[in-house]
């Protein structure tokens, strides 16, 4: 099954200097869900979040083809939040783009769909944790810091028969992720994988 890629068509390419421009890592997000759309079909999703949702067209993608569910994003970049917003109308999907750190601000809520990718460039520590588009890329120590502050908050947002996609390179060591992960009592799964000139890009997927 195929899933389909959001027209762009609205956005005003200077917008892309304050927010991130769509990519090799966002479309290799897209064609994981896409992968995966039979096994997610079967589990007939409600609620589904992407955090760091940028441009939109990750969420927007996956509202495309669970018209039905409840879409969610959350950015940190509040221009980041005005264009998803933007790109799920245009394209006629309902979403509601939230400015706040991670998932934090959902006290109640679980979800069956979780995306994120992440700013996972290694960075200094002091050049993560901006609101503007800054915080596109920098990652912070070995480019984990906002990840890794989401992964120890997957066990109370996700819904017991969730999943969880991260998209993570190399530096991140995706090992140590997958054994936080563990410890957390979640299984994973590299649903693709990917070299993009210097990075190899992979989605991994995690769940009970
Ligand atoms: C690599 S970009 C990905 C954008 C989009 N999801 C895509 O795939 O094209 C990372 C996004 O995460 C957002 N972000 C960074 N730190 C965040 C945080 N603490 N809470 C929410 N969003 C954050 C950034 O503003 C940016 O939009």
């Amino acid at each position: 099954m195929k899933m389909e890629t959001p027209y762009q068509n609205h956005i005003d390419k200077a917008d892309f200097d304050h927010v991130y421009e769509p990519a090799e890592d966002s479309f290799l997000l897209i064609d994981a869900l896409e992968k995966d759309l039979e096994y997610l079909k079967a589990k007939n999703p409600t609620f589904c979040l992407e955090v760091g949702s940028g441009s939109g067209v990750v969420i927007t993608a996956l509202g495309m083809a669970f018209p039905g569910a409840l879409c969610l994003s959350t950015d940190i970049n509040f221009k980041a939040c005005v264009m998803s917003k933007a790109t799920a109308t245009y394209n006629k999907v309902v979403l509601d783009a939230v400015n706040m750190d991670l998932a934090t601000a959902f006290t109640d809520k679980k979800f069956d769909i979780i995306i994120f990718n992440p700013p996972y460039v290694v960075t200094e520590s002091e050049e993560c944790g901006g609101t503007d588009i800054t915080a596109s890329w920098a990652g912070g120590v070995k480019g984990r810091e906002v990840t890794d502050r989401l992964l120890s908050l997957i066990p109370k947002k996700l819904a017991d028969n969730g999943t969880f996609y991260l998209l993570l390179i190399e530096d991140n060591i995706p090992s140590e992720v997958v054994g936080i992960m563990a410890k957390y009592g979640f299984r994973h799964d590299i649903v693709v994988t990917r070299r993009v000139r210097n990075e190899l890009q992979r989605v991994l997927k995690f769940h009970r």
